[in-house]
């Protein structure tokens, strides 16, 4: 029989920036905001009820097992053999489709409420394959579990093995900042990876791996010009940059204003810059949003350093 600590919790998980460049499904980090709620209830009834979705969240559905953090939490439920329900209230701060890891936040945001429940919570390694299995819905069968370790673990995290989930904090510069902007359009990520090359010749490998490893070195260095010259893709973003409008330009903004680096957010359309210091970081999220604002593309700007803690508890 499983211990209950509390009856209730009210919790906030947050948006995430995954590939980062160079690091196509292996990178991922954590922003301060947006991010989602989720509110649970214990009920004497087994299973989940979604009661309420509210917020960006307008067209998710119901019914728990198509919702994703309804299905994290039922397959959490049935792992623990749990003898009771819960009533679920969503809070969705960001739109599906954004490339802020919006499914991520809700599942993971769900699972950590429900152990936030118990009186033995489990670890995030044991956390983890839950929220996959909410994320399970959004990615249409491929699992890539850069938001969701990220989200969960918060701050900058390495997937280097998803299957075995390695995953591993790489410490970033305490001045790291980053200017994310999200124009209101949707990309579904399922369709985005469709665009994508299955074979990577290998000049462009050696490319790329270099860029991986020197990100590292320069995250764990707080070497920003490294950075800026390792933040390169040549995997996602050659194919994917079609999909956001005007992204040269954008680019070419947030470089000339002096980010250390820029790139589409997960699968886009969110793009997103690295910058040295909070004042650059507004500077560069202003440079990139007035070239949206010029071509009538409305927008939201978000201005974050890196978010170390995650999830958290808001009340109860
Ligand atoms: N890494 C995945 C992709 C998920 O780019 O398709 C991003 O959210």
């Amino acid at each position: 029989m499983i211990a209950l600590h509390r009856e209730n919790v009210r919790v906030f998980a947050p948006a995430t920036v995954a590939n980062v460049g160079c690091g196509f499904d292996i990178f991922g980090f954590a922003l301060n905001e947006p991010g989602d709620e989720v509110r649970l209830q214990v009920t004497d009834n087994p299973g989940v009820s979604i009661a309420k979705i509210s917020g960006d969240g307008g067209l998710l559905p119901y019914q728990a097992q198509h919702n994703t953090a309804g299905r994290a939490l039922q397959s959490m439920l049935d792992t623990l053999q749990a003898d009771f329900g819960l009533e679920v209230e969503i809070r969705k701060k960001m739109p599906i489709g954004s490339g802020l890891g919006s499914s991520a936040a809700s599942s993971v945001a769900a699972v950590f409420a429900l152990n936030a429940l118990l009186k033995e919570p489990l670890s995030n390694e044991r956390l983890l394959p839950f929220a996959l299995e909410g994320e399970r819905i959004a990615a249409g069968g491929a699992l890539h579990p850069d938001n969701v370790a990220a989200c969960l673990y918060g701050g900058f995290v390495l997937i280097r093995d998803k299957s075995t989930y390695d995953i591993i904090n790489i410490p970033t510069p305490p001045d790291l900042y980053c200017a994310v902007v999200h124009p209101r359009i949707e990309i579904i990520t399922s369709e985005a990876r469709k665009m994508l090359k299955n074979q990577l010749p290998l000049q462009q490998a050696i490319t790329q791996w270099a860029n991986v490893a020197g990100m590292v070195i320069a995250l764990m260095t707080s070497d920003y010009d490294l950075l800026r010259r390792s933040l390169h893709d040549e995997v996602a973003e050659p194919d994917r940059a079609v999909l956001i409008p005007h992204y040269e330009a954008l680019k070419k903004a947030a470089l000339q204003k002096g980010a250390s680096g820029f790139g589409i957010s997960g699968s886009g359309p969110s793009v997103f810059a690295f910058c040295k210091g909070l004042p650059l970081a507004k500077k560069v999220g202003a440079a990139i949003r007035s070239v949206f604002q010029e071509n009538e593309i409305g927008n939201e700007v978000y201005i974050s350093d890196i978010n170390k803690q995650g999830p958290k508890i808001i009340s109860g």
